[in-house]
């Protein structure tokens, strides 16, 4: 059967309104399980509902950053083959539910997410944590680096910002780990919006730091999710650096057998996501870009962002569903 490549325009307007089902589709079933204390259940029945309508789309995909490793994840596992299998060969990056634990205890910013990208176009990262440095578009390329200190990079872009550093703020997950990093940050003069969980949301906030109140993101956190925002950031615009935390001997053998052979590589934007990308993600609870899933007493309500890398176009979707049924 002749495939198209994504790359074909219509194909690739059409997939973008697709995936927005399956984004969708996750979300309300995880949404079901706001608040009830069930991080492992919300996170279950939402990969259940995404593989369900990822199993319509048109298309031959392959799953490099989902639910874990075969062993490990009987659904939406890295490797597992989804679609129908008639339409172009993509690779498929997931996370039904990211932020679990945010779900279960009904908090801000849990998002159903996907990314549909070219074969070969993202990162096959394992599942380590991945350190990150992000900001939104706007700014000239290279004002922010890994390698330079917060203190360093805050300067740089209040610069260019044209503020002083006292009108930064700085999205950062709320881990032991950066305890060193927040007292830099604060000593810095800037602000900090310490997040429980979430950092795929916490990186796409820094695209609209208007509505959003954040204009960088700094620190570790899932690689996999690294590989998620780098998909959403190369589609609205922005920069974003990441490093592998290839800390052990085991760690590093279980990159090279992915491919990754540098362990202390910094990994552009691009190189965690290039070709064509899609990126959906639809709210599971409210957040600061996105609502969560409203049930309405004859409708349910989805409110999700969709773009294209390839013309930078980014929708957002308010869906009123009156086909329960459809919903299960
Ligand atoms: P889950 O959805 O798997 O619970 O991940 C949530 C999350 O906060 C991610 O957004 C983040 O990248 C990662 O966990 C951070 O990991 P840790 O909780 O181990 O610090």
């Amino acid at each position: 059967m002749a495939t198209k490549s994504p790359s074909d325009s219509s194909l690739d307007r059409l997939l973008t309104l697709e995936i927005v089902r399956v984004t969708e589709r996750a979300a309300v079933a995880a949404s079901r399980l706001r608040g009830r204390g069930d991080e492992k259940e919300a996170d279950q029945v939402a990969v259940d509902a995404m593989r369900q309508e990822l199993n319509k789309l048109p298309i031959n995909g392959r799953v490099v950053i989902g639910e874990g490793e075969r062993d490990e994840a009987p659904m939406l596992y890295i490797g597992e083959e989804v679609g129908t299998g008639l339409g172009p060969d993509v690779d498929i990056a997931l996370d039904p539910l990211e932020g679990t634990t945010i779900c279960a205890k009904n908090l801000p910013n849990a998002l159903a997410v996907i990314a549909v990208a070219e074969k070969n176009s993202l990162l096959y990262a394992p599942d380590v944590y991945m350190d990150k440095i992000a900001i939104g578009p706007g700014y000239p390329k290279g004002i922010i680096s890994i390698d330079a200190s917060p203190t360093e990079n805050l300067s740089a872009l209040a610069k260019a910002k044209g503020v002083p550093i006292a009108q930064i703020t700085v999205c950062i997950l709320d881990r032991p780990r950066h305890a060193r990093m927040i007292e830099e940050v604060r000593a810095s003069g800037a602000a900090i919006r310490l997040i429980g969980d979430g950092d795929v949301a916490g990186i796409i906030h820094t695209t609209d730091p208007d509505e959003t109140g954040i204009d960088i993101y700094m620190g570790i956190g899932g690689a996999p999710e690294g590989v998620l925002a780098a998909a959403a950031l190369r589609c609205i615009g922005g920069q974003m650096q990441g490093r592998l935390q290839l800390n052990t001997a085991e760690k590093i053998a279980r990159a090279k057998t992915m491919g990754i052979m540098d362990p202390l590589r910094v990994y552009e934007m691009e190189d965690m996501a290039s070709g064509d990308v899609v990126f959906a993600a639809t709210g599971v609870t409210d957040g600061n870009m996105l609502s969560g899933v409203r049930f309405a007493r004859d409708a349910i309500v989805t409110h999700t962002i969709v773009m294209r890398s390839s013309s930078r176009t980014v929708r957002e979707i308010k869906a009123r569903h009156q086909d329960l049924g459809k919903f299960g």
